[in-house]
């Protein structure tokens, strides 16, 4: 069942996104395919982020984050962000938005935000925040969409085998 219900998710349309996070001189990037726009006024996005991802300690201490439009061919940088690793920035041409956030030069767009509120979401957290600055880098470019990621998230090995039962009873 756990094979499908990835499949049937993956039509949840989704981008990818490199999300960047920074406190003090610490910083670490990692890909996310759940963000989405949350309000025109004030601008929010949300994000769903699994609190034991390193990333996570540095978003809670330095209470923003960057999201990184990725290209349709941008695979290999979704992959290569995808990994537990602290050193990742390291092999990426990146530079800093005003607050010091890490920004991908070869990103589509990017955005900052500052965390205004943080929701659980079962095992995930749910973080809100507001667009502080922002850029499209390449108006040409086509967005990568988390479908054409296929198995690269191993979500097919996350899903619960069975859903229908979980529903709630009328
Ligand atoms: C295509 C793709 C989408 C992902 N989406 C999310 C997501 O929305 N939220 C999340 O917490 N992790 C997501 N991940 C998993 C993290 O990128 C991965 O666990 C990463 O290693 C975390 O980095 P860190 O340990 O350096 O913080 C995704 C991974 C991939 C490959």
């Amino acid at each position: 069942m756990s094979g499908p219900t990835a499949a049937l998710f993956q039509r949840l349309t989704q981008g990818v996104y490199v999300i960047g996070v920074a406190h003090l001189e610490t910083r670490n990037a990692f890909t996310a395919a759940w963000v989405m726009q949350v309000s025109f006024d004030p601008l929010l996005l949300a994000l769903s982020i699994n609190p034991n991802h390193s990333s996570y300690r540095l978003l809670k201490e330095g209470r923003s984050f960057s999201v990184n439009v990725l290209k349709k061919h941008q695979l290999d940088l979704a992959e290569h962000y995808g990994r537990p690793r602290t050193d990742k920035l390291v092999s990426t041409d990146w530079t800093t938005d005003r607050s010091g956030l890490p920004i991908l030069r070869e990103a589509l767009a990017w955005f900052a935000c500052e965390v205004v509120n943080e929701h659980p979401a079962g095992d995930h957290m749910l973080v809100l925040g507001r667009m502080m600055d922002g850029k499209l880098l390449d108006s040409e470019a086509e967005p990568l969409l988390y479908r054409d990621t296929g198995s690269m998230d191993g979500a097919a090995f996350l899903y619960p085998t069975s859903w229908g039962s979980q529903a709630p009873k009328p």
